[in-house]
């Protein structure tokens, strides 16, 4: 007869919920969206099902979905309809980026941590998130310079955190001055610290309708390395970043753990584009369970030691969470 039996810790729904060691709250949740200019009428993602592009007033509604819903925060995104080598859009200060912040900011009425993505790859033309040399590679400092500019425009347009996408060498530090210079002393900075070179952004495309020439492996991390992204803290902590970021989330659990367990900051760790879609075509198939899969893929992030995650579930995963309260 056993000796040690652990089942009896699992044998009730009463027992398995108050010895549950990981919780998932709306309140840890952020929605990411899609704001697209000159759009008339939301228009769904081919492969996000589900999630679709907003216009300023379906976005609108949706933070205030977001917002009874007991959300965390909201990120934006903006899909401009022109793009050049510069991402200019980026940085116009009246552009579509700022209306769009402004009006989700206004709906969100201090209740929802509003945030925004800084980067250019929805801007440029060839889909890079920095300018390039003429000879085709990466213009880190004068990147940075872009993001700087950017940053102070959306924390004008009401951002309470920018999120520093780009993964461009000293772009924490240098927003940080230039936020600080413009007496923007009270917007955080969200640094996607451990940003990996992946494949599954690649639904984030038809999001954004961007198209990259090359790829992005001599700014974003090698999916193959893990102490980089304890360097990546150090420096980050350093620079000012008041959230840092794992993403992708569910490949990358261990990196997660790792950043966890020696951050000062807070950790935030972002499921995209691809994990979304991948939980979709396989619930549309019929093959796995999709809302079990849902919640399971969510509180294995948590677990992980995720204290906020990024996820095109949040308002779906927010509902459930709230009715099993
Ligand atoms: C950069 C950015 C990307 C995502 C978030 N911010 C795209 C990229 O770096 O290629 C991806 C998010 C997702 O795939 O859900 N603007």
């Amino acid at each position: 007869m056993p000796h040690l039996r652990p089942r009896r810790a699992r044998r009730t729904p009463a027992i398995r919920e108050l010895l549950t060691q990981t919780r998932l709250h709306p309140r840890d949740l952020v929605l990411p969206v899609f704001v697209k200019e000159g759009l008339q009428e939301p228009a769904e993602i081919r492969s996000m099902p589900g999630v679709y592009q907003h216009t300023i007033a379906s976005v609108r509604d949706l933070t205030e979905q977001a917002r009874d819903a007991g959300l965390g925060g909201i990120m934006v995104f903006a899909v401009p309809q022109s793009r050049d080598a510069l991402g200019s859009g980026a940085t116009d200060p009246d552009g579509f980026f700022a209306a769009a912040i402004r009006a989700v900011a206004q709906a969100a009425e201090g209740a929802l941590v509003v945030m925004s993505d800084i980067c250019l790859d929805e801007f440029t033309d060839h889909g890079h998130c920095g300018v390039l040399r003429p000879d085709g590679t990466i213009d880190n400092d004068a990147t940075i310079d872009r993001y700087a500019q950017m940053a102070v425009i959306h924390a004008d347009a009401g951002a309470d955190v920018v999120g520093l996408s780009g993964m461009m060498d000293g772009q924490t530090a240098e927003v940080r001055a230039a936020l600080d210079d413009a007496g923007l002393i009270d917007t955080l900075i969200l640094s996607y610290t451990a940003k990996y070179a992946s494949a599954f952004y690649g639904p984030f495309r038809d999001a954004v309708e961007s198209t990259l020439e090359g790829d992005r492996r001599t700014y974003q991390m090698d999916p193959a390395n893990r102490r980089e992204a304890l360097r990546a803290l150090d420096i980050e902590e350093a620079s000012g970043a008041d959230i840092v970021m794992v993403k992708p989330a569910g490949s990358y659990l261990d990196v997660l753990a790792d950043l966890a367990a020696a951050s000062s900051v807070p950790v935030a760790a972002y499921q995209v584009s691809g994990e979304y879609a991948m939980i979709e075509a396989a619930s549309a198939n019929g093959w796995i369970d999709r809302e079990r899969v849902i919640v399971e893929s969510l509180i294995a992030i948590r677990r992980a030691g995720a204290d906020v995650i990024l996820t095109y579930y949040a308002l779906e995963a927010a509902a459930w969470l709230a009715g099993s309260r």
